[in-house]
C-alpha cells in the first residue's frame, strides 16, 4: 500500500479510509494522484458514434432548455411519430428517439401523431426533506407539455418534459377523453438512442425477486442486450447519463432492451402481468417519468436530486416525528453466517436474552432501532405458516419492547412474506394496527422467492406487484410505521411523497457474500453502486461488518473488503435506515467500532469529491458541524489526495480510520489504523 505524507496536506484515503472531521479542517487543494489508466479508458470510449446520434432537428421542433441552458431537449413528429433528442453542452447525448405507447384494440400511438399545441411553465421551488442527502433541495426546471393527437382516431396523448440543470424527465399523460374508461397498455415504445461506443454499467433485465441483486457489469453499450434501470452510460470522460424512472406508481417497472440492428438504441420493455398485458388503466393517467440524470463527473450523478424532484411533494401530513432516520442493529449477520438460526431450536437467534444484548449494543452505538429476524412463529425453513403477530416461544415480545423502550430503542418487526402476498394483503391492516398499539413503528418486509398475488405467480416488478408495495406504504403510513422493503421494487424517488418508505434492498448487499459463492461482492462493486443503483434512492446494503473474516459455521466465505472499507461505506452509501450489521461480540473486539458510534443516517450536505466508476470513489457528507468522508477503492491499492476545500476555513480535528500499512484485502483485511490530527483550511 502506498502512503503520501506532506506538510500542510492531509492524506485522506489509502486502500480504504474514513475520516471524521469533528468541527474543522484544512489542506491546500491537490489533484488525485492515481487512476490515470481508468480515466484514459473512459476517454477512449468517448469516440463519437458516427451516424448513430442524429438529433431531432431544432428547426420546426419544440425545444425546452434547462435553466442554465446547457441541456436542450427537442421534440417533434417525424413521419407521424413523436420523437425527442437531448443535447448537452452542444453535443448530442440522446439521438433522435421514438416515443409512443400501444393500447389494446387501438392503432399504435407511434403512428399518425401530430402536435396540436404546447404549454410551458417554470418550476422553481426549494423543499426540505424529512431525511436525505441534503437538508434543502432545489427543484428548478423548465417544463414543456406537448399535446399530441392521432389522425383518424382523434386520440389525445400528452408528453410532459422537464429540463433541469442535472437532467431530463419526461412522461406520457393520457388526458381524460371519451372511451377511456378501461384500457390496457400492451407496450411502451420509448427509445433511448445512446452512443454505442460509450462505456456503461448495468445489470441485465430480469423479473424475479433477485433480478436487482446482481453485480454491475462494465460493458461497452453496444454489448448490452437488456438492462434493469438505473443504467449508467459514459459517452466521454466528461459526460455521464443515467437512464432510470421516477414516480413508479400504478404501473410496471421499466427495463431496457437493445433494438435489433440499431446499436446503442434501447427501447423500454415493461414487465408484463401474467397474461402478457403491461398495465390496466382507467381514465386519465400519467406514467412514471423516464429519466436521464446528466453530469460531467460521476460526482454530479451522486449529488443529483433529479429523481426526488420528479416525485410529488410529501403526502404525509401532520406529525411526522415517528419517521426517524437512524442506524439500527440486530439479529441478522449471525443468521446470515449460520451461527444462529431463524427457526426455533437450540440455535435460535432471536431469543429474549440475545435481542436484549443487541438493544445494549444499540444504546452503545447511538443506534435507534433493533431488528430481530426469526422473532415470529414459523420463521426460517420453508417460512410457511408464519404470522406476524405471534412470537416464537423463547421470544418474549412485551419484555423486549419494554427493555427497548427503557433504552430509547425502537423495534423493527420483520415481515418475511416469502411472497405470500395474499396473506399479507388480507392481514396488513390487522398487523399494522396491532404494531401501532404496541409502539412498533418500523417494519422490514421481505419477498424472498415467488410472488403469489391473487393466487397467481407473478413478477416482483409488474403493475400488480407495484400496487402491492404501495398498499403496504399506505397502510404503514396510516399506522405511523416506516418501511424497509427487501426483494421489492427499485427506488424511484417515491420517498419524497411517502417519507415512511425509508429504504429497500434491490441491491447485491452484504448478504451476497454468502450467496454468490466464495467471491461474494467483488471490491469494485462499491465504487460502482453510488453511480448506478443509488441514483434511484437509498439502499439497505447492511454494511458495518468489521470482523470481515468471521466464519463460525465454516462456510468458506467472507466479506470481500477490509474492515476499514466497511467503515468507509457509511459516508459512501446513503440509507436513512442504515444497519450496523456486525454482532455485539465482534464490535466489542474492534476498536474501530468507535467510528460507527452516533453515525448519522441523514445529511445536511453531500459532496462526491472524486470518483472513477469501478476504480475508486471519495464522498464527504455533513451532519451538523461534522463532516464524514469515505474513500473506497477496488481491489487495487491506491493513494488519493483529497482537497479539503469543501470545508469552511478553520481548524478541524480529523479522526482517520484507515487500512494499516500491512492491511491487504485478501490476506490481512482486519488491521485498521486510527489517528487523530489537527487540520487547517
Ligand atoms: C433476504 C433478505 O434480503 C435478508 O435481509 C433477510 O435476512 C432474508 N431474506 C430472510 O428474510
Amino acid at each position: 500500500m502506498k502512503r503520501a505524507d506532506a506538510a500542510r496536506r492531509t492524506l485522506l484515503a489509502m486502500t480504504a479510509a474514513v475520516v471524521i472531521l469533528g468541527g474543522a479542517a484544512a489542506v491546500p487543494a491537490q489533484a488525485a494522484e492515481l487512476a490515470p489508466g481508468a480515466l484514459a479508458e473512459v476517454a477512449q470510449a468517448a469516440e463519437p458514434a458516427t451516424g448513430a446520434l442524429a438529433e431531432v432537428g431544432e428547426a420546426g421542433a419544440q425545444v425546452v432548455s434547462s435553466p442554465d441552458g446547457d441541456l436542450r431537449v427537442a421534440v417533434a413528429t417525424v413521419d407521424g411519430r413523436l420523437m425527442y433528442s437531448v443535447n448537452s453542452h452542444g453535443k448530442t447525448l440522446v439521438g433522435a428517439s421514438g416515443l409512443g405507447v400501444d393500447l389494446a384494440g387501438r392503432p399504435s400511438l407511434t403512428r399518425g401523431m401530430s402536435i396540436a399545441s404546447v404549454e410551458r411553465r417554470t418550476i422553481n421551488e426549494t423543499w426540505k426533506p424529512l431525511w436525505g442527502t441534503s437538508s434543502k433541495v432545489r427543484n428548478h426546471a423548465s417544463e414543456l407539455t406537448v399535446h399530441a393527437v392521432q389522425a383518424g382516431t382523434g386520440f389525445r396523448l400528452d408528453l410532459v418534459f422537464r429540463a433541469f440543470d442535472d437532467g431530463v424527465g419526461f412522461r406520457y399523460h393520457f388526458p381524460g377523453q371519451s372511451d377511456l374508461d378501461a384500457y390496457t397498455v400492451t407496450a411502451e415504445q420509448t427509445e433511448f438512442a445512446l452512443d454505442p461506443a460509450a462505456r456503461s454499467w448495468s445489470i441485465a433485465a430480469g423479473k424475479t425477486w433477485s433480478a436487482d441483486e446482481q453485480h454491475y457489469r462494465d460493458l461497452l453499450l453496444s454489448g448490452v442486450a437488456t438492462a434493469q434501470t438505473p443504467i449508467t452510460v459514459a459517452p466521454a470522460a466528461d459526460s455521464y447519463v443515467v437512464v432510470h424512472e421516477a414516480d413508479l406508481t400504478d404501473y410496471p417497472s421499466m427495463t431496457l432492451k437493445a433494438v435489433p440492428g440499431r446499436p446503442g438504441v434501447f427501447s423500454s420493455d415493461l414487465i408484463a402481468l401474467p397474461d402478457g398485458a403491461k398495465a390496466r388503466l382507467n381514465g386519465e393517467f400519467a406514467t412514471p417519468w423516464r429519466t436521464l440524470t446528466v453530469g460531467e463527473r460521476p460526482g454530479d450523478l451522486g449529488e443529483s436530486h433529479l429523481i426526488e424532484n420528479l416525485n410529488d411533494a410529501g403526502a404525509i401530513c401532520g406529525d411526522t416525528s415517528w419517521i426517524k432516520p437512524a442506524t439500527y442493529v440486530g439479529v441478522w449477520w449471525e443468521l446470515q453466517r449460520r451461527d444462529t438460526t431463524w427457526t426455533a431450536g437450540p440455535k435460535h437467534g432471536a431469543t429474549t436474552a440475545r435481542v436484549k444484548q443487541y438493544i445494549d449494543l444499540a444504546r452503545q452505538a447511538g443506534a435507534k432501532f433493533v431488528l430481530a429476524e426469526g422473532w415470529n412463529v414459523n420463521s426460517g425453513g420453508s417460512w410457511s405458516g408464519q404470522d406476524f403477530l405471534t412470537p416464537q416461544a423463547d421470544f418474549d415480545l412485551p419484555e423486549v419492547l419494554r427493555y427497548a423502550a427503557d433504552n430509547g430503542i425502537g423495534y423493527i418487526a420483520h415481515n418475511e412474506t416469502r411472497g405470500d402476498i395474499d396473506y399479507y394483503d388480507q392481514n396488513l391492516e390487522k398487523i399494522f394496527s396491532r404494531y401501532e398499539e404496541l409502539g412498533i413503528h418500523a417494519v422490514k418486509t421481505g419477498y424472498a422467492t415467488k410472488f403469489l398475488l391473487g393466487g397467481v405467480n407473478r413478477s416482483h416488478y409488474d403493475q400488480e406487484a407495484v400496487r402491492h408495495y404501495q398498499r403496504v406504504i399506505d397502510a404503514a403510513a396510516r399506522h405511523r410505521i416506516t418501511i424497509d422493503a427487501h426483494e421489492a421494487i427499485k427506488p424511484t424517488g417515491l420517498a419524497r411523497t411517502y417519507p415512511n418508505m425509508m429504504t429497500g434492498e434491490g441491491v447485491a448487499g452484504l448478504e451476497q457474500q454468502n450467496y454468490m459463492g466464495v467471491n461474494g461482492n467483488p471490491p469494485a462493486q462499491a465504487t460502482i453502486l453510488p453511480f448506478t443503483r443509488f441514483i434511484g434512492g437509498p439502499a439497505d446494503y447492511t454494511p458495518g461488518v468489521l470482523n470481515v473474516t468471521w466464519d463460525p459455521a465454516r462456510l468458506g466465505t467472507r466479506v470481500q473488503t477490509t474492515s476499514a472499507a466497511q467503515l468507509a461505506l457509511y459516508p459512501t452509501f446513503f440509507s436513512p435506515m442504515q444497519m450496523l450489521a456486525d454482532t455485539p461480540e465482534n464490535y466489542a473486539a474492534h476498536p474501530e467500532f468507535a467510528f460507527l458510534k452516533n453515525m448519522p443516517a441523514t445529511w445536511d450536505e453531500t459532496r462526491v469529491l472524486d470518483s472513477v466508476i469501478g476504480d475508486y470513489t471519495v464522498t464527504a457528507r455533513r451532519n451538523g458541524g461534522t463532516w464524514y468522508l469515505g474513500a473506497i477503492t477496488d481491489e487495487n491499492d491506491r493513494t488519493l489526495q483529497v482537497p479539503l476545500s469543501f470545508l469552511p476555513q478553520g481548524t478541524f480535528v480529523a479522526e482517520t480510520y484507515a487500512d494499516a500499512q500491512e492491511t491487504t484485502w485478501k490476506g490481512d483485511p482486519l488491521p485498521v489504523e486510527i489517528r487523530k490530527t489537527l487540520v487547517r483550511w
